[in-house]
């Protein structure tokens, strides 16, 4: 699903991806931890294609998105991958509703029918009463539930969430973890988590610790060759594996 091959990147002088590799299955709920300044953010960008390596390869089902064009990368991360920020990152100009449609609209999706998802969604997470609201008449918790049904929208099958909970108190970053799990169970979703929080730390599959650019202790998977596999005849099947997993939760919706 996401193999990571040699990634290093510098800022600067500053080195601080200094080779990582990983491999994440479909399904996992993952957490990357580490002190601060780690590179943790730095490593979730790189998977989620905001950001470029400066060595090294990126797959995410099984296609080298480390080496392409923005148009075709834009399109791919609209398609395949969720975020969720620290800071919601919601546009305060716009309803929830509103919120929740953008990267559907931006896929190219009818305004109708991306509506009555983002509505569904915002149902099944609680805030059916809040859509049309703006997020600064919101709480915390529900701007960063409105946030995830965002990375919902156009069904992905990998969420990256950057410190999700950081702002939540205790009753909400609960409910919040507990989303994360229910979603896997329910669409086979894969969560790749940075976090501060123990208590979701201990909650994931796996914790990858990263210390000194590198990854210091992965109580999961060792990594494997898998990359080599997703280049030439892993593409094939994880490709299809893909459009079955995505039908799959369409046909939920
Ligand atoms: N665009 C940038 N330009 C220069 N330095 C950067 C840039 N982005 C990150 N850094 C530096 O790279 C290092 C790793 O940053 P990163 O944001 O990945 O850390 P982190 O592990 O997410 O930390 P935190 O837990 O505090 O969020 C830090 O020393 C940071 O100052
Ligand atoms: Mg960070």
């Amino acid at each position: 699903m996401i193999t990571l091959h040699n990634i290093t990147k510098s800022f600067g002088t500053l080195q601080v991806l200094k080779g990582i590799d990983l491999h994440i299955d479909k399904g996992e709920v993952v957490s990357i931890v580490g002190p601060s300044g780690a590179g943790k953010t730095t490593l979730l960008q790189i998977m989620g294609t905001l950001d470029t390596p400066d060595t090294g390869t990126v797959y995410i089902d099984g296609i080298d998105v480390t080496h392409q064009k923005d148009k075709d990368i834009a399109r791919f991360r609209n398609q395949h991958l969720g975020f969720v920020f620290q800071f919601h990152q919601l546009l305060p100009e716009f309803t929830a509703l509103e919120n929740v449609c953008i990267p559907a609209l931006i896929g190219g999706k009818s305004k109708k029918q991306t509506e009555e998802r983002a509505k569904q969604l915002l149902n099944e997470l609680g805030l059916a009463d809040r859509a049309q609201h703006k997020p600064a008449e919101l709480s915390g918790g529900e701007k960063q539930r409105v946030a995830v049904a965002r990375a919902l929208i156009n069904n992905p099958s990998i969420i990256l969430a950057d410190e999700p909970s950081g702002s939540l108190d205790s009753k909400n970053k609960a409910e919040l973890h507990q989303l994360f799990f229910d979603l896997r169970d329910k669409f086979g979703q894969t969560f790749v988590i940075v976090t501060h929080d123990e208590g979701l730390s201990k909650l994931t599959d796996r914790t990858i610790h990263i210390k000194d650019g590198l990854i210091h202790d992965d109580n999961g998977k060792q990594p494997t060759d898998d990359g080599q596999q997703s280049t030439d005849n892993g593409q094939q099947t994880e490709n299809n594996a893909e459009t079955g997993q995505e039908e799959s939760a369409e046909s939920h919706t």
